[in-house]
């Protein structure tokens, strides 16, 4: 009974309360589950760790460039703060720069793009994200080769999508072929992805190769998605094969996405950009209106005046990244059992380190943490990117550092 004398059911039924899922515990949406957390939070935790602890550690792992951001820049983003130019703009970005980039690769690439067929977004990051949201259905497959960089996947399956992950040769550097990536295409296949200068591994994929997986994507009506992050940081007599020279042949079928965080140092500013076809940009314009809208107003005035102005600081920097590179080669050479290509282009070297497997580091996540604790180096491993033989070293950092590292990590490996 209950305490005003009804039986339990009747007062129930007279006090029904808040219904039952009141209580429920809350829940996260299964798109959520279907991502990871990346495999590179481990080590770099450790890492800020050790640091607090006062403990030197040399930093391989940066993925963006140690250089301050152009100077035309800051002083335009200052300007432009000033001035005022704190308010909205349009979402796609603001007509001077979604113009200047326009004219960019008309001039460079005989690219037929107009302004309105480029959009700014926060960051190179999310033009991909809106791409695949724009491109991918459930069960829409998107065909990239591996090793990848490890946003790629993520996104794809963010979006309900499939990523499929070609390998790429290890004795060939991971060299981009066309040709697996053709053969990967299928019934399902919404698009390829093409990331040169590559992250990872710093491999560019050579301008034949490029032309046959646009080719062969036009002829099955889907697209060539061709990230160029890193299309100003290329070495020796490589050279950087841009989708922007197939636009005016493939104009339904090339999208270009870029950045002005790795060849301008801006990584900060927020400040990336796709170009492709009028339907695909209405359908970012769409989804960018309800997610982040225009880039921050001030950054954009900065990217651009880091476009018209910046070179000398551009050519500056990649000199010294050169310099780098060669003397982390060469470093890298010299470690027995240890073999890396030479990348063409990025600012990151992916030597295969399983020659110093061992039990209780038998693969590239055991081997970071080891060059963590035992010579306080911070590598991401290459399990990350699709590649567990492999290690990833950033040449973001100073000579000095480097130098250091690499004398660490040559103790280190010794035993
Ligand atoms: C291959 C690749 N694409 C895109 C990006 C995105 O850069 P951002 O969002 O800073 O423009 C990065 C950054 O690390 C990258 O490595």
């Amino acid at each position: 009974m209950h305490g005003q004398g009804l039986p339990e059911v009747a007062y129930l039924a007279l006090n029904p309360g808040p219904p039952l899922w009141y209580d429920r515990r809350m829940e996260l949406a299964r798109r959520v589950a279907r991502i990871g957390e990346s495999a590179t939070l481990e080590v770099s935790r450790r890492a800020k760790a050790l640091k607090a602890q006062g403990e030197e550690v040399l930093d391989l792992s940066a993925g963006e460039p140690d250089f301050a951001s152009p100077r035309v820049a800051v002083e335009a983003a200052r300007q432009a703060l000033a001035q005022g130019k704190t308010k909205y703009t349009d979402g796609r970005g603001i007509p001077e720069l979604r113009r200047a980039l326009a004219q960019r690769f008309a001039g460079e690439y005989g690219a037929p793009w107009s302004e309105d067929q480029v959009q700014i977004t926060t960051g190179g990051k999310m033009s991909l994200f809106e791409l695949f949201e724009a491109l991918v259905d459930r069960g829409g497959r998107v065909v990239m080769p591996s090793p990848y960089w490890v946003s790629f996947p993520e996104q794809v399956r963010f979006a309900g999508g499939e990523p499929v992950m070609v390998p790429m040769r290890s004795e060939t550097g991971f060299a981009i072929e066309a040709q697996p990536l053709i053969d990967a295409i299928d019934e399902k296949t919404r698009a390829v992805l093409v990331n040169s200068p590559g992250n990872p591994t710093g491999g560019v994929i050579a301008a034949e190769e490029l032309r046959r997986v646009a080719e062969a994507c036009r002829d099955r009506g889907i697209v060539l998605i061709a990230d160029e992050t890193y299309e100003r940081l290329v070495y020796g007599t490589a050279s950087h094969a841009s989708v922007a020279a197939l636009a005016a042949e493939m104009a339904e079928t090339v999208i270009l996405v870029g950045s002005f965080s790795k060849t301008y140092a801006m990584t900060g500013w927020r400040i990336g950009y796709v170009l492709g076809p009028s339907p695909l940009l209405k359908a970012l314009t769409k989804i960018q209106s309800h997610s982040t809208s225009n880039p921050t107003t001030f950054a954009m005035y900065g990217a651009l005046a880091a476009l018209a102005g910046a070179e000398e600081e551009v050519r500056a920097n990649l000199s010294e990244f050169a310099a780098r590179r060669t003397l982390l080669v060469e470093r890298l050479g010299q470690l027995t059992g240890v073999t890396c290509a030479s990348p063409d282009g990025a600012f990151y070297a992916f030597p295969d380190v399983s020659a110093h497997f061992r039990p209780g580091r038998s693969d590239s996540n055991g081997l970071a943490k080891y060059l963590l604790e035992e010579a306080r180096v911070a590598v991401v491993p290459g399990a990350a990117f699709g590649s567990p033989n492999h290690i990833r070293l950033s040449f973001a950092c100073s000579r000095e550092t480097l130098t250091r590292a690499l004398d660490r990590m040559a103790e280190a490996l010794s035993g």
